[in-house]
């Protein structure tokens, strides 16, 4: 408390009594000494006043300091209560007024978290956009959806133009967007604005939804009813060739009918053996954006599938090598899937190698992942095919494949099969000299 403060509240207080007993004493009108004392007394009143006053105001002030430095009631100190009874009762309203506000903004952060966990556990995925367009708020969703790829998507220049077009209209806007990383994914996005912006400075809500399933559903049938026309008819036009045949011109030939029918048998088996390909290859597409939750080991995996070709390999002449580094890390994966592609590899290999060659077949670490390698000695196939061999049906040479009963759709499913597992498929092949299959499966986040 200053000496300046405290002279102006004493002069406040006790100048004009003060003053007038002054006058009074020097005028005569009262006899010095009583009139001395009770100047004395009264400038002493006046100073004690004045400093209570003044002291009080001051605890009034530092009691609503506290409490607006809190964000609830003054720290209490009982050596520090005002004397004055009414500065006293307003101390006491600041501090039930401020317990009021720290009851209520306890509330309201309940509230907010129960909102924020809302947010956080909607299995859409989810951002909160400032004015500025900054991202204020990812929720769970999202942040495994697109890890560190949130700012790639808001780049994308379809769902840049629709969040451009809500701050400008001030409107909720919907748009379709097909994401190609990691895996092509049908997305729509919702952009919700908010005006005037949300509380916690949220001007906008974006929602994915993923509609890569029925968008596959879709093209799927399409795609399946086309390829299966197409590649049903051959073998259902021989079948129905023979039996026309059967019926007419070898109606009275026995053994005519007997290797007829064989050859029915071999189309109609054809014809079992691509159906099955083909709802294998739609199974998996379905859920081709989806990780697998397994763990698996490859090699253990290979090495089941290596011992299963041992007829093939002995109705070929053929070696087969198998190299399995010891202790390697296991690879988040379908264990059905994976031995999928390890048996369409190994079967091409051998099928498409030369007879009596040499297949190796290795797993090893490659570039924080594993990779599976198979190798065969026979013909090789010439560069350019080597980009279309995954597309559906695409042989390199038909009749070869055919007879070898081929459909034309392992490499597809490798393919399919690999992407799911955020893989890499590598073909090599030099003409004259034999072909490598090899599939690196990533390890992933070990602890999921
Ligand atoms: N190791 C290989 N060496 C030479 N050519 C190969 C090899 N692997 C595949 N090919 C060629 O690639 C084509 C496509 O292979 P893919 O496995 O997709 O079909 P397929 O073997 O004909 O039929 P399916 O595997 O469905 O029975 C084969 O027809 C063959 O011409
Ligand atoms: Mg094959």
């Amino acid at each position: 408390m200053g000496a300046k403060r405290l002279l102006g509240a004493f002069l406040a207080i006790g100048g004009v009594p003060l003053v007038a007993l002054g006058g009074l004493i020097v005028h005569a009108d009262i006899a010095v000494w009583p009139g001395g004392v009770t100047f004395a007394a009264t400038a002493l009143s006046a100073l004690a006043v004045a400093y209570i006053w003044l002291r009080d105001i001051d605890l009034l002030a530092e009691t609503l300091r506290q409490a607006m430095a809190n964000q609830g009631p003054a720290l209490s100190s009982a050596a520090a209560a005002p004397r004055i009874p009414s500065v006293e009762r307003i101390a006491h309203g600041i501090e039930q007024l401020a317990r009021g506000l720290a009851n209520r903004a306890g509330e309201i952060g309940v509230l907010l978290r129960a909102n924020q966990a809302i947010i956080e556990r909607l299995p859409d995925p989810l951002l909160v956009l400032a004015p500025d367009r900054a991202v204020l708020r990812a929720n769970t969703a999202m942040r495994t959806a697109f890890r560190d790829e949130i700012p790639v998507l808001l780049r994308h220049p379809v769902l840049r133009s629709a969040i451009s077009r809500a701050w400008t209209e001030k409107a909720t806007q919907t748009v379709d967007l097909s994401l190609p990383v990691p895996v092509e994914r049908e997305v729509q996005a919702t952009i919700i604005y908010f005006d005037p912006p949300l509380a916690d400075g949220g001007q906008a809500l974006v929602i994915l939804s993923d509609r890569t399933r029925e968008r596959r559903v879709e093209a799927m049938r399409a795609d399946f009813v086309a390829n299966v026309s197409h590649e049903l008819r051959t073998p259902l036009a021989s079948v129905i060739g023979f039996i026309d045949t059967i019926r007419g011109p070898a109606a009275d030939d026995p053994p005519a009918q007997t290797r007829f029918l064989g050859i029915m048998a071999e189309q109609a088996d054809r014809m079992r053996r691509l159906i099955d390909d083909l709802l294998s290859l739609s199974r998996i597409e379905l859920v081709e954006h989806e990780l697998p939750s397994t763990r698996i080991d490859v090699a253990e995996l290979v090495r089941g599938v290596a011992a299963s070709f041992e007829p093939r390999l002995a109705e070929r002449r053929t070696s087969l090598i198998l190299d399995l580094a010891p202790g390697l890390p296991t690879v988040p994966a379908d264990a059905d899937q994976i031995a999928q592609v390890a048996s369409n590899l190994i079967e091409n290999a051998i099928k498409y190698g030369r007879e009596a060659g040499q297949v190796t077949v290795s797993v090893s670490a490659a570039r924080a992942g594993v990779v599976l390698v198979v190798n065969d000695d026979g013909p090789g196939m010439a560069r350019v095919h080597l980009p279309r061999l995954t597309e559906r049906f695409y042989r390199v040479d038909k009749a070869r494949s055919r007879n070898a009963g081929g459909t034309g759709l392992g490499l597809a499913i490798v393919k399919h099969i690999t992407n799911r597992h955020r893989g890499q498929l590598q073909i090599e092949s030099e003409e004259g000299k034999g072909s490598r299959f090899s599939v690196w499966l990533p390890i992933g986040k070990v602890d999921g």
